[in-house]
Formats: C-alpha cells, sequence, structure tokens
C-alpha cells in the first residue's frame, strides 16, 4: 500500500468479523511497530496480545451486571470536560456514529463496547507500574499508531480504546503476567465488516489552517 493510503485510509473499526488473525500476522504487525520512537530509546512500554479463551473471559467479566461497581477506576484518569469547541467535537463524532448504528451486536443487558465491536483479539499496552510519566504515555500512543497503520497496511482493522482499560484490576486478574503493569490503552484487532455502516461515516478533520500556524 502506498503511504498515503495507510494513513489516509485506516479509520476506527467497531464492527468485525469474527475470523481469528493469525498469530504470525499479529507478530509481524508488533514486530513493526517495535521500530517506534520513544523518549531516550527507553521503549517502556510492553502488548499483552489477548485472543481466544482470555478474551471470551475478559468479555464475560466485562459484561457482568456489577461490573462498573466492582471497578477501581481507570489507572490513567481520563479526560471529562473539554472547552466547548472540542466538546463540540465529540458531540459531532457521537451523533455520526449513533446515525451509522451500533458497532458489534450486543448480548441483551450489554453494550457492544464491552464486546471490544466483536473483534477476535485484543491489545492492551501497558508499563511498569509507577514509571508512567507523561512522556512514557506519549511514547506509548506512537507504538499504538504504529499497530494501526501497521496493520491497516496488511488489510486488519483496528479501534483504539481507552474504554477497553476503565477497569484495570479486571485485567490484572486475568493477566497475572501483569500484576505490576498500569494499562494505558487497548486496541481491538480484526478483520473489518467493510460492509457495516458503524465503519464507513464520515470522520471530519479540522481544517488545516487551524492545525498549522506558520512562523517566518
Ligand atoms: C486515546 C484514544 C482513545 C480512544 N478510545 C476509544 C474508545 O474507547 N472507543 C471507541 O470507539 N473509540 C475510541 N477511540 C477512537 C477515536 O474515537 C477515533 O480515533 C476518532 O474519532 C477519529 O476517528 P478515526 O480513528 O476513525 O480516524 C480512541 C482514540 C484514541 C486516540
Amino acid at each position: 500500500m502506498e503511504f498515503e493510503d495507510v494513513i489516509r485510509g485506516r479509520r476506527s473499526i467497531r464492527r468485525f468479523k469474527p475470523e481469528p488473525v493469525p498469530q504470525g500476522l499479529i507478530q509481524e504487525i508488533l514486530d513493526e511497530a517495535r521500530w517506534s520512537p520513544s523518549w531516550a530509546n527507553t521503549q517502556a512500554w510492553s502488548v499483552y496480545v489477548v485472543t481466544g479463551e482470555t478474551l471470551k473471559r475478559l468479555r464475560s467479566v466485562s459484561k457482568a451486571p456489577n461490573a462498573s461497581e466492582a471497578s477501581g477506576g481507570p489507572d490513567f484518569r481520563m479526560p471529562r470536560e473539554w472547552p466547548p469547541h472540542l466538546a463540540a467535537r465529540t458531540k459531532q463524532l457521537f451523533d455520526l456514529r449513533s446515525a451509522a448504528g451500533p458497532g458489534s451486536t450486543p448480548a441483551p443487558g450489554t453494550t457492544s463496547l464491552t464486546d471490544f465491536y466483536g473483534a477476535p483479539c485484543v491489545l492492551f499496552f501497558a508499563v511498569e507500574r509507577g514509571l508512567a510519566s507523561d512522556y512514557v504515555l506519549f511514547d506509548s500512543g506512537l507504538i499504538v499508531q504504529s499497530v494501526c497503520l501497521a496493520a491497516h497496511d496488511k488489510g486488519l482493522g483496528t479501534c483504539i480504546m481507552a474504554m477497553a482499560v476503565r477497569d484495570p484490576d479486571r485485567l490484572r486478574e486475568l493477566l497475572p503476567q501483569a500484576a505490576e503493569k498500569q494499562f494505558i490503552i487497548g486496541v481491538a484487532l480484526g478483520y473489518p465488516d467493510q460492509e457495516a455502516p458503524v465503519n464507513r461515516f464520515e470522520r471530519p478533520r479540522a481544517p488545516f489552517e487551524e492545525l498549522v500556524i506558520w512562523a517566518g
């Protein structure tokens, strides 16, 4: 794929086909993404690849009726309030998304969010407890973007999901190797359902002039 097509063609996928992603392909994506830059080449990140039975268990605990009450809250503060012009963009996104219909069909009494939009694989990005600085989070964003672009280049879809890590205590229970880690973000990964309207709605961008300030 041409680089410009990779950049412009990637979009958040919110309905996946159920087919599993071959492990070799996941490995290729992560092997490419690990060339992402980081503060002084620290590469403080780890990625947990959750599939199969483990993902099934995660889905069922996330869907438990008392799931949100049990939560001790996310490891990193999530933004709640935005200035009006940015709040208007979040509203626009939610309006466009809901007009396009739901993501993966939710089981009764649950939301499609807890299904990770039906993805057969979820990547969880984490750092050692106590290590996270703003720049470690910044670095994690770089590798996450690399993963999303590499996946798109190989015909796969992704959705970066803060909501996937809103209950990190459950993740630590489920992933004993991560007992001392803090979870930054999840990325749903799988084959996109290209026909689903939720994967096709327009996502506007701020005008170029708002982004770029020329000086000199
Ligand atoms: C840090 C971060 C967290 C996000 N969390 C979610 C999420 O929990 N659920 C979701 O559906 N999309 C989530 N997204 C996807 C954004 O909504 C999406 O990137 C944005 O609307 C732009 O659309 P695009 O990715 O299709 O270009 C997240 C994106 C980022 C960068």
